[in-house]
């Protein structure tokens, strides 16, 4: 089958529906939707020079980008091509009151080979730049991930003038090795050690020096002298900072994951494995050539990792030649990183700051991450000495169907010293409307960040040391940033305080996907006691069975293309009726 020619087809179909809906003279009313349908396949691609299997979506590694507008209602249906159950998760997108969406193996069956399932839900109250990446068994070491872009609506301000053009980075190490291979190496017991190369949207390094080798695609960005472009750059790689700097340019900060922050010029940015930030960059310089864009690694011997890094090209319409000479420099010093960076530099804009600093906090949680150790034989890493089991059966449909026993709501508060580590399904009991603080603290010798699905939370103190209570002092009760992935440095500690207003199962993950793979996860199940224990909007029709519940879980055949398109009429026929009260555009 043709993906394209079936897509194109779907998209004539999508095209006569609208005409009739416009025809018809629909009204304006609830909130508009966005559709896509992605297809999850591998291709051969050489990003570095070695032929391998990378996961693409609809074809296109980085997938496409899904463009919305704050309170979209978002429809993805995914199918599944690959030879391993998939899950997509939603980098940042808070799915308010609705974890059943989220992605995660806590709280969604994976979807098998060759089955699809349709993601819906509400970009509530969002703005900036998020990401979507495949979740399972080490996936997004190969791919399928892309860009997620929400606007503010039309009579939202924003905080700057609006942008000529909006361009997305996915950066990340990357391995010629795929994902498989990199299972089996932790699985052995191994670490992964360096990777080959960093990949800026999908393609590896311009040639800028002899020791790169001939015959790599780079990514050239193509711009207009005098103009201004929004700069949205995501880490989607496995484990290794990055600095991000284009040659010659101010990269003036913005957003960090859907909040903007007081404007900041910057000569270059570390950005961590799993965080998106905006920036405006003006294109101000007189094209005597072409300018590096440079993804380097950081907080690593640099020396030793200069062939691991990722240059593309920034090309203005009037340039008068080719990027020549040696790659600039990082100039930011890493010695007291958060100084001048993400804990402090990434303000929040003024306008809007909420009184976060005093409300009480009714609940700490100090979340301890160590180096992998062997837990009865195999390399695992923990948090607070537990080593994250994901049940069989995901704990959303636990609930929903009152199995016990499938989790256990022990989560320790503070790290346990006085046990050995062990494996378990064990989750954190979280207060509905309590306000609690976290604290990560990094026993690891690698620098981790942390990600909280369902929530954005104020990054309130960063330090060396082990953190004690009197630090509270010290926090940065004004104006942190809020958002959802954060740095946490070897030896160190890193505060932030959330606002427990969202029910659901909401996981807490490293994003270095190799310390996550291997156990570093927890969840959070937050519940509305005067709910009478519903958590959410419930369970979606279409959710699928699996574990204890597997048998509840009807057939599906492989739709080919012509049983998408079926199943699309009849889609249509629904879509119809809601064109009525919205508008869908598609992605
Ligand atoms: C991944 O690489 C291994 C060899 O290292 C190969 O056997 C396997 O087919 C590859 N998997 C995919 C999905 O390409
Ligand atoms: C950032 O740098 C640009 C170019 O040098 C300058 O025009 C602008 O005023 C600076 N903005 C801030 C907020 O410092
Ligand atoms: C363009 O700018 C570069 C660096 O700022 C400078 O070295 C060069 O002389 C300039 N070229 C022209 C033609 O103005
Ligand atoms: C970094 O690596 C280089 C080359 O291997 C080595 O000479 C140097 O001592 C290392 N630096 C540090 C600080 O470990
Ligand atoms: C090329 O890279 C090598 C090793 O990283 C470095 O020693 C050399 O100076 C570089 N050459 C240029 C032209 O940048
Ligand atoms: C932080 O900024 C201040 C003033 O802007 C500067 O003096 C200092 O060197 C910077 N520190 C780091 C670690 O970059
Ligand atoms: C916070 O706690 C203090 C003392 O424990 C109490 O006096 C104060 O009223 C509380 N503030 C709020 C907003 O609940
Ligand atoms: C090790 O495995 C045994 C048997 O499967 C199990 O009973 C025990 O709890 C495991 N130990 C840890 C630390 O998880
Ligand atoms: C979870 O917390 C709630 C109140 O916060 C408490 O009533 C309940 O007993 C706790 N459940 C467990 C299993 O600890
Ligand atoms: C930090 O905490 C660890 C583990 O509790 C302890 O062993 C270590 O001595 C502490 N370090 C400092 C500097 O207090
Ligand atoms: C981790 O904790 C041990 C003691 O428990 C301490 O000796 C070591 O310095 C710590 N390492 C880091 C990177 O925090
Ligand atoms: C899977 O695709 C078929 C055919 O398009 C459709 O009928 C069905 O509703 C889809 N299933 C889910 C769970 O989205």
């Amino acid at each position: 089958m043709a993906a394209a020619s079936f897509l194109s087809r779907f998209s004539m179909i999508w095209a006569f529906v609208i005409t009739l809906a416009l025809l018809a003279g629909f009204t304006l009313a609830g909130d508009p939707f966005v559709s896509c349908v992605f297809e999850i396949t591998y291709i051969t691609a050489s990003p570095l020079g070695v032929p391998q299997q990378v996961i693409a979506v609809n074809g296109k590694f980085p997938g496409p980008v899904i463009t919305a507008t704050t309170n979209y209602n978002v429809d993805v249906s995914v199918f599944n091509r690959l030879d391993e159950p998939l899950l997509l998760a939603w980098n940042g997108i808070e799915m308010r009151r609705n974890s059943w969406q989220d992605g995660v193996l806590g709280t969604n069956c994976p979807i098998p080979p060759q089955w699809n399932f349709t993601y819906s839900f509400q970009v509530k109250d969002q703005i900036g730049s998020f990401f979507y990446f495949p979740s399972l068994h080490f996936q997004r070491a190969s791919g399928g991930f892309g860009p997620i872009v929400i606007n503010n609506r039309d009579l939202i301000p924003i905080p700057f003038s609006k942008p000529d053009g909006d361009i997305s980075f996915m950066i990340g190490d990357w391995y010629t090795h795929n994902h498989t291979a990199l299972r089996s190496v932790l699985d052995s017991g191994e670490e992964l050690g360096m990777p080959d190369g960093v990949l800026i949207n999908g393609k590896g390094p311009y040639k800028y020096n002899t020791t790169v080798p001939d015959g790599i695609q780079y990514e050239t960005v193509n711009v207009d002298p005098g103009k201004t472009y929004r700069i949205r750059v995501h880490n989607v790689g496995v484990s290794t900072s990055l600095n991000f700097r284009i040659q010659n340019h101010k990269l003036l900060l913005v957003e960090t994951e859907g909040r903007y922050t007081s404007q900041t010029n910057f000569t270059d940015f570390d950005i961590h494995v799993g965080q998106s930030y905006s920036f405006l960059v003006t294109m101000d310089q007189n094209a005597s050539s072409d300018y590096y864009i440079v993804a380097s690694a950081r907080f690593v011997n640099e020396t030793e990792w200069q062939r691991v890094t990722g240059v593309g090209i920034l090309h203005y319409s009037n340039s008068k030649g080719h990027a020549s000479g040696p790659l600039p420099l990082p100039a930011t010093d890493v010695s007291h990183p958060w100084q001048n960076t993400s804990a402090s530099g990434a303000r929040p804009n003024p306008q809007g700051s909420y009184h976060y600093g005093q409300i009480n906090i009714t609940d700490t949680y100090i979340l301890r991450s160590m180096p992998p150790t062997k837990i009865n034989g195999s390399l695992r890493s923990t948090l607070n000495g537990v080593s994250f089991l994901n049940p069989s059966t995901p704990m959303t449909l636990a609930d929903k169907h009152r199995l016990k026993g499938v989790y256990k709501l022990d989560f320790p508060s503070r790290p346990v010293d006085s046990k050995p580590p062990r494996l378990g399904s064990s989750i954190i009991n979280a207060t509905y409307k309590g306000f609690i603080q976290v604290i990560f603290q990094n026993n690891d010798t690698k620098l981790q960040t942390f990600h909280i699905d369902g929530y954005s939370f104020y990054v309130v103190a960063m330090d060396f040391g082990n953190w004690t209570e009197d630090r509270k002092g010290s926090y940065n009760n004004w104006d942190a940033i809020s958002r959802s992935t954060i740095e946490v440095y070897p030896g160190a500690w890193t505060a932030v305080l959330i606002s427990l207003d969202n029910v659901g199962v909401w996981n807490i993950r490293a994003e270095n996907l190799d310390r996550w793979y291997l156990g570093q996860e927890t969840y959070m199940r937050i519940i509305n006691p005067e709910e009478n224990g519903k958590t959410d909007m419930g369970q979606p029709q279409n959710a699928l069975y699996c574990g204890a519940l597997r048998s509840m879980q009807k057939e599906q055949l492989r739709s080919s293309a012509i049983s998408i398109l079926n199943g699309q009429l009849n889609l249509i026929l629904t879509f119809m009726m809601l064109l009525f009260a919205s508008v869908t555009t598609f992605c």
